[in-house]
Parts: C-alpha cells; sequence; structure tokens
C-alpha cells in the first residue's frame, strides 16, 4: 500500500507567510523610516546551531529585516552574554532580540531569556511571554509551536475537542505547543521520556505532535487512522547503503500510510520556524513603534496569521 496521508507543504505555507511579513516590513520602514531590526546571539561553534542562525539572518535579509549577529566564542561568560542583552534592550533600532539555543553547561539559560525584554521577546521564551500564552493572552508566542499549529490549522481549522498528544516536554516546543493546542481547545496529553506505553496514547490523537529527536521513533501503529502527525524532529542520520548524510524526522516515513496528513521533513516545520520568527520580529516592531498590527496589514492574533 503506497502512502496516502496528504502532505503538508510546510515550504508553500512559509513562503505566504514570508510575503505578508515583507509586505508589513515595506509598511513599517515607510512609516517609521527605518528597516526592523532582529539581533541575533550565537555562542560557540555547534554546527547545527551555525545553520539555523545563518538561514534565519538570509530570511530576514530576503523579507526586509536589517539583522545583527553577536558571536561570541564558547567560553564567554554569562555577564558578556547579559551585558549584550542589556545594550540591545535599550537601542531603539533592535525590534527583536533572539539567542540561538543550546548555550554551553556554564550558562544559565533560565537567566539569560529572563534578561531579555519580554516586547523584544521574538523566540517567546521569556518566562512572561510563557505564562501569556497559557493564560491565553496576546504574546509573543515561540515560533516552532506556531507554525505547527498553522500547519494544522491549515488541514483543520477548528480542534474543538479534538485529541492532541504532543510528545517532548521541553519549554522551546513541548510545553507551549500544548498551552496552544489547549487555547485551540483540544484535549492535550504530554508523553515525555516517563510516560508510560506512549504508544497507546498516541493511538488515541487526532493531533499528534512530536518533538524528540529520535528518528524513526512514530511507527505507523502509533498513529490513528487519518491523524494528523506533525514531525519537529530534525535528525541527521547517515544511510548505511551510500554513506551519505541526511536529515529524517522523528517519524517513520510509512507512518504515511495510516495518517490523514503529515509534514515532511525537511520542507514541513523547519521553514515554519523561521517565517514565525519574522512574522514575529514584525509584531514586536510594530508594537514598539506604537503601530497596531492592521497597519501593518497583520492580525491583532498571530495564530491565524496564515489563514
Ligand atoms: N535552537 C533550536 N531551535 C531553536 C529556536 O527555535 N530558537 C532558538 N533560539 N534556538 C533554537
Amino acid at each position: 500500500m503506497s502512502g496516502t496521508a496528504l502532505r503538508i507543504d510546510g515550504n508553500e505555507a512559509a513562503a505566504r507567510l514570508r510575503a505578508r511579513v515583507a509586505q508589513a516590513a515595506a509598511k513599517f520602514a515607510a512609516l517609521t523610516g527605518r528597516k526592523p531590526g532582529l539581533a541575533v546571539i550565537l555562542v560557540g561553534d555547534d554546527p547545527a546551531s551555525h545553520v539555523y542562525v545563518r538561514s534565519k539572518l538570509q530570511r530576514a535579509a530576503e523579507v526586509g529585516i536589517v539583522s545583527n549577529v553577536m558571536r561570541f566564542p564558547s567560553g564567554v561568560s554569562e555577564a558578556e552574554i547579559l551585558g549584550q542583552i542589556a545594550a540591545w534592550n535599550a537601542a531603539d533600532d533592535v525590534d527583536g532580540i533572539l539567542v540561538q539555543l543550546p548555550l554551553p553547561d556554564h550558562v544559565n539559560t533560565l537567566r539569560v531569556m529572563a534578561a531579555i525584554d519580554p516586547d523584544k521577546d521574538v523566540d517567546g521564551l521569556h518566562a512572561l511571554n510563557a505564562g501569556k500564552v497559557s493564560q491565553n493572552a496576546t504574546a509573543l508566542v515561540p515560533c516552532t509551536p506556531l507554525g505547527c499549529l498553522m500547519l494544522i490549522k491549515q488541514v483543520t481549522p477548528d480542534l474543538t475537542g479534538m485529541n492532541a498528544v504532543v510528545l517532548g516536554s521541553s519549554n522551546i516546543v513541548g510545553k507551549p505547543m500544548a498551552a496552544l493546542l489547549l487555547a485551540e481547545r483540544a484535549t492535550v496529553t504530554v508523553a515525555h521520556i516517563h510516560t508510560r506505553d506512549t504508544p497507546f496514547l498516541c493511538r488515541g490523537a487526532d493531533i499528534l505532535v512530536t518533538a524528540v529527536g529520535k528518528p524513526g521513533l512514530v511507527r505507523p501503529d502509533w498513529v490513528k487512522p487519518r491523524a494528523i502527525v506533525i514531525d519537529v524532529g530534525i535528525n541527521r542520520v547517515q544511510d548505511p547503503a551510500s554513506g551519505k548524510f541526511r536529515i529524517v524526522g522523528d517519524v517513520d516515513p510509512s507512518a504515511a500510510q495510516v495518517a490523514g496528513a503529515l509534514t515532511p521533513v525537511p520542507g514541513g516545520v523547519g521553514p515554519m520556524t523561521i517565517a514565525c520568527l519574522l512574522l514575529n520580529t514584525l509584531q514586536a516592531a510594530g508594537s514598539t513603534a506604537r503601530l497596531a498590527p492592521a497597519t501593518l496589514g497583520l492580525a491583532d492574533d498571530p495564530i491565524n496569521q496564515a489563514a
């Protein structure tokens, strides 16, 4: 049997969203006399982080956002990072601040996140934004879960009463994803490393979001027929035959025979994460310049932006 699931095209959805952000950036520049600004901190030499930051900067430039990156060696002190954040918090031409994760072990990630002005926190990782998301208040929403929700709502606009299972309970994906699905009136279960019988839970999921980082974890027999499956995994694996490396998700590709809709890896959630970062930068720029989102052609509620 060949795969029958609808392939949810993240490249296409991200391109549409970037076009909206580019229009908003042009309006912002016309109204304020400057382009929106994004400032990025990159610590150490993790190859994946360097690839992600390069993509973010390139996409930012394409939509008319000016970016500035500060690269620190892995031995940088927490105080130096906090000093850079304080300078950008005070800078009128910096609308968004992003600290690429992970940080080295000697740096306290929560303290670094807490130092970012919540109005410039375009990754949505400050505790104030996390709290607002869990209270259904307007906030800067973490980019990956925001992108996942946009892709889910593209397939099923109304999630009321659906069973959603999130695999992974990180601050960056699992927890905010669960909060967003709850706000959409789904019944949400978060499974993690200590969860008993995760496959059983998954089989009850109308919506399954996996953010674990284990290639092929989600087998076809974990998937409820016609479920929407969102694969956040980005895993680099070596093909035993060719020896070449490629990127795969957490979902075994044969799950497409059971699911109703599935995001591919690559080309699913990844491009939406970056497009949502650009959207958040425009939302932040608009609010610091006291421009209503509608003035920039953006929705008040970022979750419904891509619809
Ligand atoms: N590391 C992996 N994903 C992300 C992300 O979305 N934001 C940041 N800041 N770091 C990451």
